[in-house]
């Protein structure tokens, strides 16, 4: 195994199962995604990306992962307020929400970590507002990741267009490395300074994911002891994508290939980088 400053750098081989594990979790969310309407209980959310893990044949990288106790579920589906780590369980989505999935899986011994927040039905315009900068964030982070820049560039340009929008990062939680293990080295937080931290090399691959706050930044932890809620009640947004940095750029691990039965892959691709194509206007409309 190669390191550099203690991060595993992937060969091409390792690169390949990575996007293997990345495409399947992005099918997973995909399909999670499409089962997101009013009147759906997060578990029959987490259900619908369970059934795409098992019928690949992969992991669950979040099933059983050390905390207060071990994570009981294998997607984390957190609604409104809440930030990250909502546990899946007998809440109804309503109209209006917006709720973030986050899936992690393993494929061929590497894991592959994204997550997507889409709102249930029709959602206020602030809360659009906010989708649309996380997700836009996660890109800036993206575009850094390049080699001749280091972490600090890629954490700086995250942290710089959500608060432009007047929004707020998290402090708490950081993007991370990910390959065999779903956190390895470097953290990428999603604030700090460019010119600062690791420099990027070809074979790093990172799980960037942008936590963003409608109002302040302070968290606090509900009782299920796991689900990170924003202190001030306000609403909370996140996406992640694990990406590769390449001789030849950025490489996005955790992108849609093929369509899913309802749901287009170019819908989920475009959603993610905040495009409003055709296609995704019909998977919204099928939501309402
Ligand atoms: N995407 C999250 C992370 O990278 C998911 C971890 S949830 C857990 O930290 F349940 F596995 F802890
Ligand atoms: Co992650």
């Amino acid at each position: 195994m190669a390191w550099h400053r203690g991060v595993v750098i992937k060969t091409a081989r390792d690169l390949q199962a990575m996007r293997s594990a990345g495409l399947v979790n992005a099918q997973a969310l995909a399909a999670a995604v499409s089962a997101v309407r009013p009147g759906v209980t997060t578990a029959d959310v987490n259900a619908a990306a369970v059934e795409v893990l098992r019928q690949h044949g992969a992991g669950m990288a979040f099933l059983g992962y050390p905390g207060p106790y071990p994570y009981p579920a294998a997607t984390c589906i957190s609604v409104n307020d809440e930030l990250v780590h909502g546990i899946p369980g007998p809440r109804r989505l309503q109209a209006g929400d917006i709720v973030s999935i986050d899936c992690g899986s393993v494929v061929d011994g590497f894991v592959g970590d994204s997550a997507i927040t889409v709102g249930v039905g029709e959602i206020a315009e602030e809360a659009q507002r906010l989708l649309e900068v996380t997700c836009a964030a996660l890109f800036a982070g993206i575009e850094r990741m390049r080699v001749g820049n280091r972490t600090g560039d890629v954490s700086a340009a995250i942290q710089s267009v959500v608060e432009r929008a007047g929004f707020n990062v998290v402090r708490e939680y950081t993007g991370h490395g990910v390959g065999r293990a779903m956190h390895e080295d470097p953290q990428v937080p999603n604030y700090g300074k460019a010119g600062t931290g690791q420099p990027l090399k070809p074979g790093m691959t990172v799980a960037l994911e942008p936590m963003v706050l409608a109002g302040g930044p302070e968290t606090r932890i509900l009782r299920d002891q796991w689900t990170v809620a924003s202190r001030d009640g306000r609403r909370t947004a996140h996406f992640e994508h694990t990406v590769a940095v390449t001789a030849d750029g950025p490489r996005i691990l955790t992108t849609l290939e093929q369509d899913l039965d309802g749901l287009p892959a170019a819908a989920y691709n475009d959603y993610f980088v905040g495009r409003s194509s055709a296609a995704v206007r019909e998977v919204e409309a099928k939501r309402t």
